[in-house]
């Protein structure tokens, strides 16, 4: 514990250091190369920034525009802090000085943007930030796209080697495929999902035979992988996963963005660290017409999910477990739900961008 103490102190003297020596440079830069610099970056009447990485990117982005009287405008994405605090704890002194950091340096910035309406009233009210404040909610890249037709899905899920050992289910349109993207990290609970597919599978082996078989696609890396994927083979094992398939699969970008489309639903387990950031996996969900059950006990949550319309929130794996009861044992329940994200998906970047961002801006 000490020495990793020890360890993350001097990485962070290392980082602000290299920050100084970085913001020295471009002092000297601009000092030395005078008129000629001035008169190549008074062309540059704007640079936008994205916020985390805040260190040591936001101090050198405000000392460059303070110096090119240039006008910063911050892209809010989450917290730099926040991240921190999930490796350190709320209250440890690096916390601490992060948070100061960013609230010293954002100071600068003539305008700020961020992704939803409640990060703009932290950032007014924690921040104490003058400058306007847009928020401007992420849309989904171009790439995600529903799959209308129901057959195209299938052939697709048929052609994945993740579904070999239930293709006879998927043939006779008696499977489920739920996909849930994860970084296998402390911050997003993969047991939530692991007990969940267990409830589902004692039920489905017991009072409620009518519930379909399911398949679980997880894809993403990350440190906790190898470590549930011996618990889930465990299970299986044991036979506690009856009705159930657990299935990790790493994937092309295009391959991922079919895999939504082609999907039943779509499970995030993102517990968002500073309450008002979003989980940009949902909004690739959306995109592709994919209806989404999410952990939903942060304040941003109501932003992106519509209950009983595109998707339902959840607070436990048994309230979890309710969810893929009623969607799976009920398709007239899911069909609604993926008429709903299929409006949601027709929602693209420029009916964000074009009357919010492009004024301030100066682009309209
Ligand atoms: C399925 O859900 C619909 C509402 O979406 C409801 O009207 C219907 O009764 C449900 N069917 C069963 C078998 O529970």
């Amino acid at each position: 514990m000490g020495m990793t103490m020890m360890a993350m102190m001097a990485m962070m003297i290392v980082i602000v250091v290299m920050a100084m020596v970085v913001v020295c440079m471009v002092v000297i830069m601009v000092i030395v190369l005078g008129a000629r610099m001035r008169a190549f970056m008074a062309v540059r009447r704007l640079m936008r920034m994205s916020n985390p990485p805040s260190i040591p990117t936001l101090a050198i982005a405000s000392i460059t525009c303070f110096l090119r009287q240039t006008k910063l405008v911050i892209d809010w994405h989450n917290f730099g802090y926040s991240i921190l605090a999930l490796k350190l704890g709320q209250n440890h002194p690096l916390v601490k000085l992060s948070t100061w950091y960013e609230k010293v340096f954002c100071k600068s910035a003539s305008a700020h943007l961020c992704v939803t309406d409640a990060m703009k009233y932290f950032l007014k009210k924690e921040f104490e930030l003058q400058h306007p404040i847009l928020p401007l909610h992420d849309r989904p890249a171009s790439h995600f796209s529903p799959i209308l037709d129901s057959s195209v899905r299938t052939e697709f899920l048929a052609n994945l080697p993740e579904t070999r050992e239930v293709r006879s289910f998927l043939n006779a349109g008696t499977l489920r495929v739920l996909v849930s993207s994860t970084s296998w990290t402390a911050d997003e609970d993969f047991s939530v999902l692991i007990d969940a597919l267990l409830r589902y599978s004692e039920l489905a082996t017991t009072t409620q035979p009518h519930l379909p078989e399911v398949l679980a696609i997880i894809t993403g890396k990350g440190p906790q992988k190898d470590m549930y994927l011996e618990q889930i083979a465990l299970l299986e094992k044991s036979g506690k996963l009856q009705k159930v398939t657990i299935r990790t699969a790493w994937l092309s970008v295009p391959d991922y963005a079919k895999l939504l489309a082609s999907a039943s639903l779509g499970v995030s387990l993102h517990t968002s660290s500073s309450g008002v950031d979003l989980p940009m996996k949902v909004v690739d969900m959306f995109g592709a017409g994919l209806p989404v059950v999410g952990w939903d006990r942060f304040k941003a949550w109501p932003e992106l999910v519509t209950e009983g319309v595109n998707g339902l929130g959840f607070g436990s794996s048994e309230e979890l477990a309710e969810h893929l009861i009623e969607l799976f044992g009920n398709s007239s329940r899911l069909e609604t739900l993926r008429q709903g994200a299929q409006k949601e998906s027709s929602r693209c970047w420029d009916d964000e961008w074009d009357p919010i961002a492009a004024p301030l801006l100066g682009l309209t």
